[in-house]
């Protein structure tokens, strides 16, 4: 106790930590914490605002240093009444809404881009969009983007696309097989990887094949991605440089309170493996 007591923290909430996006996340900020000598704390606020409210209260009241917010669901209210009040130095990560003080991010609009451009170069026309109901802004700027270079290219107007709503989990993914093979879709975007995971295994339950049937794309680059079978086509997020970033900009901000707001956006890029081919 007397060790954590002089211990400098950083607490750490993200929305979801059965996600192994997250805890390649979370990887990266016990690097650079271990190496700044602070000791994170992490937490998972399953997407429940009252449940993220109490670690936030608990965490500021035991002293935090300062907060990596992961999570979507901070509102103004908790930032100003918590955080702010308190001079609590916090940095938002991805899926914020807010765009208020320090920030890293990736290019999402350039992530969906970069799936409309290999799916139109392989030849699909017919193409899902798996992803939940209200969805993150930063997923939203992953659609945005894939559907404007789908409109950019499609001169001729001959392409298709559906949007399928499931939960942003393994089993929504699973859930959607059915509605995806009624698309009739000859290839589809999962918003995430967990998403195209889980369809995986629903399409094969259904006797489709990957890719020969349908191709089917990820989005995030987590390890699982090649331990599947068709390994899985995917947009990389270099995801535990953003937890290792996450905490050197924020370990700067406690540091120097008076500097500048610093917003760093990391790129993403096509990792293409075997889940994607041309249409029959
Ligand atoms: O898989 C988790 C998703 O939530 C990712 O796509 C990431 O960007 C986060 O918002």
């Amino acid at each position: 106790n007397l060790i954590l007591n002089n211990a400098k923290t950083i607490g750490v909430l993200v929305p979801n930590i059965g996600n192994p996006f997250f805890s390649s996340f979370i990887a990266g900020i016990q690097r650079v914490s271990r190496e700044f000598e602070y000791l994170p704390f992490n937490f998972s606020g399953s997407n429940d605002p009252e449940l993220e409210n109490y670690y936030m209260k608990r965490l500021i009241s035991r002293g935090a240093d300062g907060m990596i917010i992961a999570s979507s669901t901070i509102t103004s209210e908790t930032l100003n009444d918590t955080l702010k009040k308190n001079a609590i130095p916090y940095l938002l990560m991805d899926q914020s809404p807010l765009s208020d003080g320090d920030q890293v991010r990736t290019n999402d609009t350039l992530g969906g881009k970069l799936v409309a451009d290999h799916l139109l170069e392989l030849g699909h026309r017919n193409i899902t969009i798996v992803m939940p109901e209200n969805a993150t802004d930063n997923i939203l700027y992953r659609v945005k983007g894939f559907k404007a270079e789908i409109v950019a290219q499609d001169a001729q107007k001959v392409c298709h696309v559906t949007t399928i709503y499931r939960p942003l989990t393994k089993k929504g993914g699973f859930e959607s097989a059915q509605a995806v093979v009624d698309s009739q879709a000859t290839a589809v975007f999962a918003i995430n990887d967990e998403m195209a995971i889980g369809l995986y295994r629903g399409l094969t339950q259904l006797g489709y094949q990957i890719p020969t049937d349908v191709s089917v794309i990820g989005y995030d680059g987590i390890d699982l991605d090649e331990y599947v079978s068709p390994a899985l086509t995917t947009i990389q997020q270099p995801i535990s440089r953003m937890g290792e970033l996450a905490t050197e900009l924020l370990i700067n901000r406690i540091n120097n309170p008076r500097i500048e707001q610093q917003v760093v956006e990391l790129p993403v890029r096509l990792i293409q493996r075997s889940s994607t081919t041309a249409p029959k």
